[in-house]
């Protein structure tokens, strides 16, 4: 049995801002059983919703040294057990209590330095040693660093290894050399520029990929673009240094969760052989229920996305006024930035029936606006993976992307020629290319409906269920501990 522990700042059902969580709640279901005992750890926020802290377990607490402060920082630790999978969270009100998980950055970096640290004091108390400490974000980003430098020397961590994945480069948890190194307690040899030193700071998430035996990313292009200076965030040097221990696995999505043959968040149910009037009723239904004009022969194409500037809402701006015609309707669903918040606030006031804004985030009526639209848009400046053109794929709505990431890793385009793809995309960031495109495949579905349709089927077919991509991180777990 091999002992894999996943450290992050989120996971689904318990807490969730982006697309992190849901890889960090899914992929441990995913591997093999009798081989691998999977199991995670994550903050007890106060704001994790009480049908679930209300049946955590206690387990046990101590007090830490962190930093300059000997023996006095105070580290609990629940438990509890969901679909097959062991999770524990560190717990202490001070760092975690806030109604959401983030706050500040000052705040934030001392938050994290505390979780990571915990992590590694807490394993010898729960007894798991794992033989992979597999890492994601900034947020966990001192745990190899701890593991090589603190608790080098203690047998339990002996031999243990560490993969890092970067679910995005762009957030690296930076901060003063002085303040990290005095509340993380980690010694002078490791802010260097070799090592967590980054333009005269310290950088957690730099001192997870220098210390991490492996690194991954979250699809193959991503991988060979933050290579590059463009998207390499000022650690593009490096990542090229890591080059053999780097590689990019695609995220999948949870087919159990985003299923529409069994989504009981539908007003109506469907299949690969079913959607046609299946999504014409889900139409109909969000038509009515976002007070659009109910009007089947309307393109209806959404943004479902946290509202930032990775996710190329700059393009939407410049395109929107001539998206926005007599044949279209656009829905938004997310929260974010609020320039952009206030921008699809007020397209929805300007063009009601045809625009609708909805600045909030509620799972079930994600569903209900994948189900019910044709198109699923997704602009990215830059976009590590992306998840929501595989559950638009997944609920037939096809998705419009910008060729970069995992959005050009994931949406074959449409070839009209030889009657393949499963999307539409564009490779520049430019807002008629944009525009070109989402008129492009207005055309089709207008003009060819039988032919979007046999694309809608395709894209519902393709496999992006986690199967794949898990087999993939089981290959890289056995490589690392044959090392
Ligand atoms: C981040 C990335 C997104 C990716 C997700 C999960 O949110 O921005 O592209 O899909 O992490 O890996």
């Amino acid at each position: 049995m091999k002992n894999i522990l996943f450290v992050a700042s989120e996971c689904v059902p318990f807490v969730k801002t982006g697309g992190l969580a849901d890889v960090v709640g899914t992929l441990p279901k995913m591997f093999n059983k009798d081989e691998y005992d999977c199991r995670v750890i994550i903050p007890n926020y106060r704001c994790i919703p009480d049908k679930f802290r209300n049946e955590f377990q206690y387990v046990h607490h101590f007090y830490m040294d962190m930093g300059e402060r000997f023996n006095s920082v105070h580290v609990g630790i629940m438990e509890y057990e969901y679909e097959g999978i062991k999770f524990y969270f560190v717990d202490n009100l001070f760092y975690f209590g806030g109604d959401k998980p983030y706050a500040d950055t000052r705040y934030d970096i001392e938050k994290f330095i505390y979780f990571s640290k915990a992590v590694m004091a807490i394993l010898p108390v729960i007894n798991f040693r794992p033989d992979i400490i597999h890492c994601h974000d900034w947020q966990a980003g001192l745990v190899p660093v701890y593991l090589h430098t603190l608790y080098k020397d203690n047998p339990f961590y002996s031999g243990v290894k560490t993969i890092f994945t970067i679910h995005n480069l762009r957030f690296q948890g930076i901060w003063d050399i002085k303040t990290i190194r005095s509340l993380s307690g980690l010694p002078e040899y490791v802010f260097t520029p070799d090592k967590l030193e980054y333009k005269k700071d310290a950088n957690m998430l730099k001192g997870g990929l220098v210390y991490a035996d492996y690194i991954t990313t979250v699809s193959d292009t991503y991988a060979g673009e933050i290579q590059s200076g463009y998207f390499g965030e000022g650690l593009d040097g490096l990542l090229r240094a890591r080059n053999q221990s780097l590689c990019g696995i695609v995220n999948g999505i949870d087919y159990d969760a985003y299923n529409p043959e069994t989504d009981e968040n539908l007003a109506k149910k469907y299949s690969v052989r079913t959607f046609k009037k299946a999504k014409a009723a889900n139409k109909a239904a969000l038509q009515s229920e976002l007070g659009l004009d109910r009007d089947d022969n309307r393109f209806v194409i959404s943004i479902i996305s946290r509202l930032t500037d990775q996710k190329g809402l700059d393009l939407v701006r410049y395109a929107l006024d001539r998206i926005c015609d007599e044949f279209t309707q656009f829905v938004v669903l997310g929260t974010g930035d609020g320039q952009y918040e206030n921008l699809f606030r007020d397209y929805a006031w300007r063009m009601p029936g045809k625009v609708s804004a909805n600045i909030l985030f509620n799972e079930g009526f994600a569903h209900r606006v994948y189900a019910g639209s044709d198109a699923v848009l997704v602009p990215s400046l830059f976009e590590p993976c992306g998840l929501t053109q595989l559950i638009g794929l997944r609920y037939g709505t096809v998705p419009v992307v910008r060729e970069t990431g995992g959005l050009k890793d994931t949406v074959a385009p449409y070839n009209e020629y030889d009657g393949t793809g499963i999307g539409f995309s564009f490779a520049n960031y430019n807002g008629e290319e944009l525009l070109a495109t989402i008129n492009y495949a207005k055309k089709v579905f207008f003009e060819n409906r039988a032919e979007w349709d046999r694309m809608v089927a395709r894209g519902m077919k393709t496999d992006y269920s986690w199967a794949g991509s898990a087999l993939k991180y089981q290959d890289l777990y056995n490589r690392v501990l044959g090392w």
